[in-house]
């Protein structure tokens, strides 16, 4: 009976505790697995000395994808579940503009899966940059157009018609065109191309980006410039064509609003594998980069581990902002230290 109450004192310990995964330098490359992350999960999932799960979200700075579809490819990489209910990625809180804005222009991401994205979370009028280009190709001098872009576009007369907020969902694919157009926008009279505003500020309409990472490992031996760059780069042209500061709103890890948008996640998923909406005593954050994962859960009170398969290449620590559980080779060491110290 002394085995069998240590036993449910760790069970009792184990679901006071939850992870949240970071993606990208964490569980994968690209579309290649980080060979730990795969026994990490299926330890989560229930092949563990208790043989319970133990809740864990996915919490990652990557877009572009509707969730389910971004969700069943990751399940394939890593060879365990991944349930849209545990996932947020990095436009999925904007989700809640929907009730704000009706017209909007959504900036980013590969063809035209982020109209998809956001006509899922309910913007009843989506229009992408190249809806604008179908209109009138001099609004980008540079770019040429194929013909399936052009079957895929829906022009109107965008003079006529005003757009209400800019979204950058995901990393442009061609900075020139996107830049032109939301330029023209943020100068425009309240959004509506081909005016000019009177007064730069009071006229404006709003800017968002769904994450504010400046590098994002890959497959390339060293990190490329993500969508904080590209903010960043319009930021000082916008400054040095009007003399204001360009004010936006960014989501995404660390900033706040994602980390209660988690919190909300990982209580209902709580719910479902415990049965119990209840936030865990310890969550463990287990990400690669300082600047959004480490600094963000450090500012949430969660316990933060920095792995070695991503952005942080450094030494003992980061000096920034160092991970407050420890720095490990991989994710598969941090779960199991995790594990150990809690149960
Ligand atoms: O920076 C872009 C994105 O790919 C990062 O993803 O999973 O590391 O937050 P993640
Ligand atoms: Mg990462």
């Amino acid at each position: 009976s002394q085995i069998q109450s240590i036993e449910t004192k760790k069970v009792l310990k184990a679901k006071n505790m939850a992870f949240a995964f970071d993606i990208d330098g964490v569980l994968v490359h690209g579309d290649l697995l980080i060979p730990e992350g795969k026994r990490a999960l299926e330890i989560l999932n229930g092949d563990n000395e208790l043989g319970i799960k133990i809740p864990h979200i996915f919490l990652t700075n990557g877009s572009g994808k509707p969730e389910q579809a971004r969700c069943d490819q990751l399940s394939k990489i890593l060879q365990n579940p991944v349930n849209t209910e545990q996932f947020i990625q990095s436009h999925t809180p904007m989700s809640a503009l929907a009730s704000y804005y009706n017209s909007v222009l959504v900036v980013g991401g590969v063809g035209y899966r982020c109209r998809e994205v956001a006509e899922q979370y309910g913007f009843k009028d989506v229009i992408v940059p190249n809806d604008i280009v179908a209109w009138d190709s001099t609004i980008a001098p540079y770019r040429e157009f194929t013909e399936y872009e052009k079957a895929m576009s829906r022009p109107r007369d965008f003079s006529k018609h005003n757009i209400e907020a800019i979204l950058v969902f995901s990393d442009s694919r061609d900075y020139a065109t996107d830049i032109q157009i939301i330029m023209d926008l943020l100068l425009s009279e309240n959004g509506r191309l081909k005016t000019k505003a009177k007064d730069p500020e009071s006229q404006r309409i709003p800017i968002y980006f769904s994450q504010g990472d400046l590098l994002c490992p890959t497959e390339h031996w060293t990190p490329r410039m993500s969508q904080g760059a590209f903010r960043v780069g319009l930021e000082a042209m916008y400054k040095a064509m009007t003399g204001v500061d360009l004010e936006r709103v960014v989501y995404g890890k660390p900033e706040l609003a994602t980390y209660k948008y988690a919190d909300e996640v990982m209580a209902s998923w709580m719910e479902q594998i415990h049965g119990e909406e209840k936030l865990p005593e310890n969550i463990y954050m287990i990400g690669d980069n300082p600047a959004s994962d480490i600094i963000g859960g450090n500012m949430y009170g969660w316990n933060t581990c920095l792995v070695r398969t991503g952005v942080f290449q450094g030494g003992d620590n980061d000096e920034n902002n160092p991970a407050n559980f420890g720095v490990f080779p991989n994710v598969l060491e941090a779960v199991q230290t995790a594990l150990r110290k809690e149960l």
